[in-house]
């Protein structure tokens, strides 16, 4: 059996090129006791993968190798199974990453009913993204009735989902995101109370004008000139829960200055804030009660979420560049 699969085939400097990547066909091992051959049908595109093409240290080691296979969370079909709990036609969860085929053990697989749900919300809204914002906003953030949440990359997976997540614990939400139809989408559709395009020159006057109490919560997806707007903003206790940086995930060495950490540092303490970084697993114990919740909330319409579907394998890594510009527009998924 062969895959068509998508390598690290540089390290990237600066935002990846398409020649970082390369397609090739490979064989599959065989069908070992106790796993399962899968047929990929969606592979979720995500901007931590940014990191894992950089040999430096991280959260998760070791980076991807040059040469192996692009990681990532898919759903997949089982075509044959070598386990007597899996059986030929089940949808699954796996992380088999940018690739066609794939040999895997079961203890890395959750199934998937796609009766309950779209199959590709599990990488999204009821999967990885959604997960990461209801753990770091309810966990981290505690937005309380009344007071102002606001996240960057609004209107995707993450972002999107603590805005209406703020607004069901009785908080207002601001949404920052890129461009006019991203902002009209979260106030219109998804109900934030007021979205502001992040390339707007006067991105600091309008944040404040959006926030007249201040902000209590800010739930921080990008870093760089977001930031700057809302670090002034922030009010005395206020809680950052620190998800992702995706404005820096390009940066290379020297960075620019100047040092703003004893700044910084300055109103951390005479503010009190809680600035807390997290990445989704640490709260990998609410799971259950997120997939029950979330599951609800989407049922009755109270969370929305929207999805960017790429076809074809080939294109994951344009669909990629592009994710890390903000050309996405919703959960950017490939459609294998
Ligand atoms: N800690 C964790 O466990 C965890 C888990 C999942 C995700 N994350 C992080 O959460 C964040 C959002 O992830 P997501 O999956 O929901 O991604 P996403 O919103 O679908 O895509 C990333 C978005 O970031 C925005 N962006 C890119 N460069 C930017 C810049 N320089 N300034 C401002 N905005 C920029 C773009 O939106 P606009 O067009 O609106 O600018 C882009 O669409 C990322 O930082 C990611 O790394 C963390």
């Amino acid at each position: 059996m062969k895959t068509h699969r998508i390598v690290l085939a540089a390290r990237p400097q600066g935002l990846p090129k398409l020649s970082d990547f390369r397609m090739e066909e490979a064989e599959l091992p065989p069908l070992g006791d106790g796993e399962v051959l899968l047929e990929i049908q969606y592979l979720s595109l995500d901007p931590y993968m940014r990191g894992r093409m950089d040999d430096v240290p991280a959260y998760e080691e070791p980076a991807n190798a040059i040469g192996s296979v692009m990681e990532g969370g898919t759903v997949a079909i089982v075509r044959e199974s070598r386990h007597p709990d899996y059986h030929a036609g089940e949808t699954v969860l796996s992380y088999s990453g940018w690739q066609t085929h794939a040999v895997e053990k079961t203890a890395e697989l959750r199934k998937l009913d796609p009766k309950a749900a779209p199959v590709t919300t599990a990488l999204g809204v009821l999967g990885m993204p959604g997960f990461t914002a209801y753990a770091g906003l309810l966990t981290i953030g505690q937005p309380k009735p009344g007071e102002t949440v606001v996240v960057a990359a609004a209107s995707g997976p993450v972002g999107a989902t603590v805005g209406q997540i703020a607004k069901l614990k009785g908080a207002r939400a601001v949404g920052i995101a890129g461009g006019a139809d991203k902002c009209r989408y979260i106030r219109e559709e998804l109900g934030f109370d007021a979205a502001i395009d992040h390339r707007a020159p006067d991105l600091a006057a309008q944040l404040k004008q959006a926030c007249p109490k201040g902000i209590d919560v800010y739930f921080e997806n990008v870093g760089g000139h977001v930031w700057d707007a809302v670090f002034p903003l922030l009010n005395l206790f206020a809680r950052i829960p620190v998800c992702g940086l995706i404005a820096h995930y390009n940066d290379t060495p020297p960075f620019p200055g100047p040092d703003r950490l004893p700044v910084v540092m300055d109103d951390v303490l005479m503010n009190r804030y809680t600035i807390r970084g997290f990445i989704q697993y640490d709260f990998a114990e609410q799971r259950p009660a997120f997939y029950r919740e979330m599951g609800q909330w989407i049922r009755e319409g109270k969370v929305k979420y929207r999805e960017d579907i790429v076809d074809g394998l080939e294109n994951a890594p344009e669909a990629f560049i592009g994710l890390l510009q903000g050309k996405n527009f919703g959960k950017l998924v490939v459609r294998v």
